[in-house]
């Protein structure tokens, strides 16, 4: 499946700030009850290579990227953690080259057309919109359509419960990313039946 494909199928990709890879299970497996098919986690942290492999262990039906995939070392760590796919908030080539090596679907941040063309010369069509909000949001989304169709975007950063289905809306984005699901205080309270809630609202908020 192509990352386009699998990426409309999840819709909205939670970002995760993990710092007891203990707790990643729980966590991720609320998000799942709530109806969410795919989460992000972040590697900021120590915990984040561990969580991935307790998360993809135990829910093997969750699909799991590594988010804040910066360079080479990073990717090499993702996948070795078993991870489905990676996401960056930046493109870089030698990212670029490093996912296709390892065979893993890459989706880079950019925030210009510039850096979307220097991603389509490198045979992506798929990209995340970072920070999304702070760069243009849905009026930057809206006027990059014409000038590069064929291209679709995951819009991340800024996005919350009550404008993630604006942007979902906009033809050309297939996904939308974010922490409003599981923010980091909601996740040190381990207040798994709040992020369960909040997941089950968020899905049912999404026009499928
Ligand atoms: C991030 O990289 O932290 C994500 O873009 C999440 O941003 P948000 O907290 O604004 O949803």
């Amino acid at each position: 499946m192509t990352l386009v494909k699998k990426l409309a199928d999840i819709k909205v990709l939670p970002v995760l700030v993990i710092e007891d890879d203990g707790l990643a299970v729980d966590l991720c497996r609320a998000l799942h009850n709530g109806g969410i098919k795919a989460v992000e986690i972040t590697l900021r942290t120590p915990a984040a290579a561990a969580a991935i492999a307790r998360v993809k262990q135990a829910l093997p039906e969750l699909s799991v990227s590594a988010g804040t995939v910066l360079n080479g070392d990073h990717a090499l760590l993702a996948a070795d953690a078993g991870v489905d796919f990676l996401v960056s908030p930046g493109i870089v080539e030698s990212l670029v080259k490093k996912a296709e090596a390892l065979s893993l679907p890459l989706l880079p941040g950019v925030a210009t057309a510039s850096e979307v063309m220097r991603g389509t010369e490198m045979g992506l069509n798929c990209f995340k919109l970072f920070p999304a909000v702070a760069v243009g949001g849905m009026d930057l989304l809206k006027s990059l359509a014409s000038p590069l169709p064929n291209v679709s975007f995951c819009p991340t950063g800024g996005l919350s419960l009550d404008n993630f289905t604006d942007f979902l809306a906009l033809p050309n984005v297939v996904c939308v990313g974010g922490s409003w699901m599981a923010n980091s205080s909601v996740i040190a309270d381990r207040d798994w039946q709040r992020i369960e809630d909040i997941a089950r609202d968020t899905v049912a908020r999404v026009v499928q």
